[in-house]
């Protein structure tokens, strides 16, 4: 048996933990810094050291030795977390620093994939106000503009207004809303089509890739797809999108290339690559990669897997992915649905008190993101997103129906809580 440590403190940790506490392999949890679930999770204990505080997290692993290390974000894999652990001899899930340019670097990402033919939006890139401003004058739109490094998933602006497009290069570039992340501009190609993530683990020492059923994410805030984008309002899994031939395609064209690239590139990658996906006219389109697992995507796909978890991420912690046997899942549909707080995506209040995060449904699991214990023990909101509430059952009607059934009888209630009222609805006509 062996303790794990889990960098992180969202809901996706929070179901990593739910489900590797499900293994017979799995002894203690230790979370940094976790959430109120995560405290409360049977045999595990959350310590106050933040993902950014990278000699903290050292520090903590060797403390308490861990047989394994899950990294649940992007910014301490890019800031080298998985390098230095691996250097200290321990086994870690998340690829280093190299390996999470991918994310980190929108550029970077771009390049790798026109070196090894992945389809993607043909790209501009521009270090230069004034000629990113004139390139959109000679275009007519619509315009997909990014700033090229991490802004928390807000640093995209989607629009076919050139003076809103003119306006966004302007704050990015000049005014540095995202700090140097806005320091080069890519502008897009337009795509078209639904979007499908595929998260793979990815062990470029044996070879091997192997994704995970296909999940789709709502990231508008308001039904219909209105409004801002955020960091993830609902999910469902798996998608009737991701039939067998457009996986097989999406291993042909997409996975397999980049972990090629990966290796050719001498870039250890052993963790989840994602890649979120447009299926065009003109067949599937990576929109990014990721090098983690997405949020809520995870909490979505880990319920339907009946396989031990905690096998497949300490094989591809070690690089022996090619000696793990086919993943399992069962035949069922999850579908999940993000309280989030009043204000959300833009300011909102923390510390509001949480009724009903202790209420049981069946078939119903509740995952905290945004929670957090008070010193008198009590649960309150401690961010935007709080709860991700996941039903898994045998049709995407019945889980959308529960999930509702759920909250409408008040599973993590609190005031002034918002969600959307359409999750998977689509899947459903
Ligand atoms: P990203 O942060 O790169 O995932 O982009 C956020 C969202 O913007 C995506 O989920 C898409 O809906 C949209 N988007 C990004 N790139 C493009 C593109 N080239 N064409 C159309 N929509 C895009
Ligand atoms: N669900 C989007 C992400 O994890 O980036």
């Amino acid at each position: 048996m062996i303790d794990i440590l889990i960098v992180g403190s969202g809901g996706r940790e929070h179901a990593l933990g739910w489900k590797l506490r499900q293994s017979p392999e799995a002894r203690h949890l230790i979370f940094a810094p976790g959430n109120g679930g995560t405290a409360r999770l049977a045999n595990s204990e959350n310590v106050a050291v933040g993902i950014e505080d990278i000699e903290g997290l050292i520090k903590l692993a060797q403390e308490k030795k861990p047989g394994l290390i899950v990294v649940g974000p992007e910014a301490p894999l890019a800031a080298g977390l998985a390098d230095r652990l691996r250097a200290e001899g321990f086994d870690v899930f998340g690829p280093g620093a190299q390996g999470a340019q991918i994310e980190a670097s929108k550029a970077w990402a771009k390049s790798f994939m026109s070196w090894y033919g992945i389809p993607t939006a043909a790209r501009h890139t521009f270090d230069n106000l004034n000629d990113a401003i004139n390139y959109l004058y000679s275009e007519p739109g619509p315009y997909v503009l990014k700033a090229d490094g991490l802004a928390a998933g807000k640093g995209v602006l989607v629009t076919e207004d050139r003076n809103e497009a003119i306006q966004f290069a302007t704050q990015v570039m000049l005014e540095r809303i995202f700090g140097e992340s806005g320091a080069v501009l890519l502008v897009e190609e337009y795509m078209q089509g639904p979007e499908v993530s595929v998260l793979a683990l990815c062990d470029t020492k044996s070879g091997f890739i192997f994704p995970l059923p296909g999940a789709c994410d709502y990231k508008r805030i308001g039904d219909g797809d209105a409004g801002a984008n955020t960091g993830g309002m609902g999910v469902y899994a798996p998608t009737r999108l991701m039939g067998s031939k457009m996986v097989a395609q999406v291993l042909r064209e997409i996975l397999m290339p980049a972990l090629h690239g990966f290796q050719q590139q001498g870039i250890d990658y052993r963790g989840i690559l994602y890649a979120g996906l447009m299926l065009t006219d003109a067949g599937p389109k990576v929109v990014e990669f990721n090098c983690r697992f997405g949020d809520p995507e995870t909490q979505a796909l880990l319920p339907l897997l009946e396989s031990d978890l905690l096998e497949y991420l300490l094989l591809t912690a070690q690089g022996r992915l090619t000696e793990a046997s086919s993943l399992r899942y069962s035949n069922k549909y999850s579908v999940g649905v993000v309280l989030v707080a009043e204000g959300y995506p833009g300011t909102y209040q923390k510390g509001i008190p949480i009724t009903g995060a202790d209420l049981h449904f069946d078939g119903v699991e509740l995952f905290h993101a945004g929670t957090a214990l008070n010193p008198d023990g009590q649960l309150v909101t401690n961010g935007g997103r709080v709860f991700n509430i996941i039903s898994t059952e045998s049709s995407i009607s019945l889980a959308r129906k529960k999930v509702y059934n759920a909250i409408n009888a008040g599973l993590g209630a609190f005031v002034g809580m918002q969600y959307r009222h359409d999750i998977a609805q689509r899947e459903e006509e």
